[in-house]
């Protein structure tokens, strides 16, 4: 790779422009080819230690470490002494003796930077409360193979601007050269650091961020329209404000008939049916979901791969 491969990923930041186009590159090559990376890594391990349910996060990491010829250990933080006193920092330095990498799913972010500063191998961020990185890789992808290419495209993100994905995929919009528009109402909006940081981004690659509380006007120009849950894994307690608070911005045919015809819908799933995203829209034809799903499989084996590989290559 021609660009500066971190040593761990935990936000999207982490990851120059470069080695992010080269990671999708990569996971291109992985898609076309499942099997011909196997040898790298052979005989190797992942752990996914996982503080929250998940299904496409879990399976297209374990998948993956086995299509590049590693174990994948699943480990729930029940099971582990991690959900009964022990540090995270002491989980990830005994964890580092045995596995090439470690994969993270927790709740507070400052949990996954804990792993990180611990371990000896690579440390990925699986999700946590701020940021999902390996969400945004996939949806990239998703993004390119669909149009082309990345840069001057506008997406719009319609709901929570405080959720994860949002934070993470304005991240990789904005280090793609992307423009990102975030129709969020009042006090869902995106966190001021996070903005920083995507426009200085915007700086270099040409893109632009900007806000609005209006969806139809945030679609008007999107050639990609990003609907995500309401209501985040632990915030149950929250559901019926959330419910009523973002009941103007669920994706649907009548808010996508404001979008150029080309524009295609987006989640990163799981979705609840009928309430950010209609059902006709998940599975009509302008749904790009189910390509941003099966993209978690070949983005996670580059991850994986590149992460691995370049830590080998820095300890020897
Ligand atoms: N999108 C996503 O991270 O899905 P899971 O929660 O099923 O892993």
């Amino acid at each position: 790779m021609a660009g500066k491969v971190p040593d761990d990923l935990l936000r999207v930041s982490d990851v120059d422009p470069q080695t992010l186009t080269e990671l999708l590159d990569l996971a291109e090559g992985m898609k076309q080819e499942p099997l011909g990376w196997e040898r790298d890594l052979r005989g190797g391990a992942i752990g996914c230690v996982f503080e929250k349910p998940s299904t496409r996060t879990r399976a297209s990491l374990a998948t993956a470490a086995h299509r590049l010829g590693m174990t994948a250990l699943v480990l729930n933080r029940e099971d582990l002494q991690l959900g009964h006193g022990e540090t995270a920092g002491d989980t990830a330095r005994v964890l580092s003796s045995y596995l090439d990498a470690i994969t993270v799913r927790t709740f507070d972010h400052a949990t996954v930077e804990e792993f990180a500063d611990a371990a000896t191998v690579p440390v990925v961020n699986a999700l946590s409360n701020t940021h999902h990185p390996c969400q945004s890789l996939a949806d990239l992808l998703a993004l390119r193979e669909h149009f082309g290419a990345l840069a001057g495209l506008t997406v719009a993100f319609v709901g929570d601007g405080t959720s994860n994905t949002c934070n993470s995929f304005l991240a990789a919009c904005a280090a793609s050269g992307m423009h990102f528009v975030i129709a969020a109402p009042r006090g869902y909006e995106t966190d001021e650091d996070i903005l920083g940081e995507a426009r200085e981004l915007m700086v270099q690659s040409g893109g632009s961020v900007s806000l609005t509380t209006d969806p139809v006007e945030a679609v008007s120009a999107a050639q990609a329209v990003y609907a995500e849950v309401w209501v985040p894994m632990d915030r149950h307690d929250e559901r019926a404000r959330r419910a009523k608070d973002l009941a103007a911005y669920r994706v649907d045919d009548a808010l996508l008939s404001h979008a150029p015809r080309e524009a295609m819908a987006m989640h990163c799933l799981p979705a609840v049916r009928g309430q950010e995203i209609s059902s006709e829209v998940l599975d009509g034809p302008r749904s790009l979901v189910w390509q941003q799903a099966a993209n978690r499989l070949p983005t996670a084996q580059a991850l994986l791969h590149t992460l691995i590989t370049t830590d080998r290559r820095r300890t020897t």
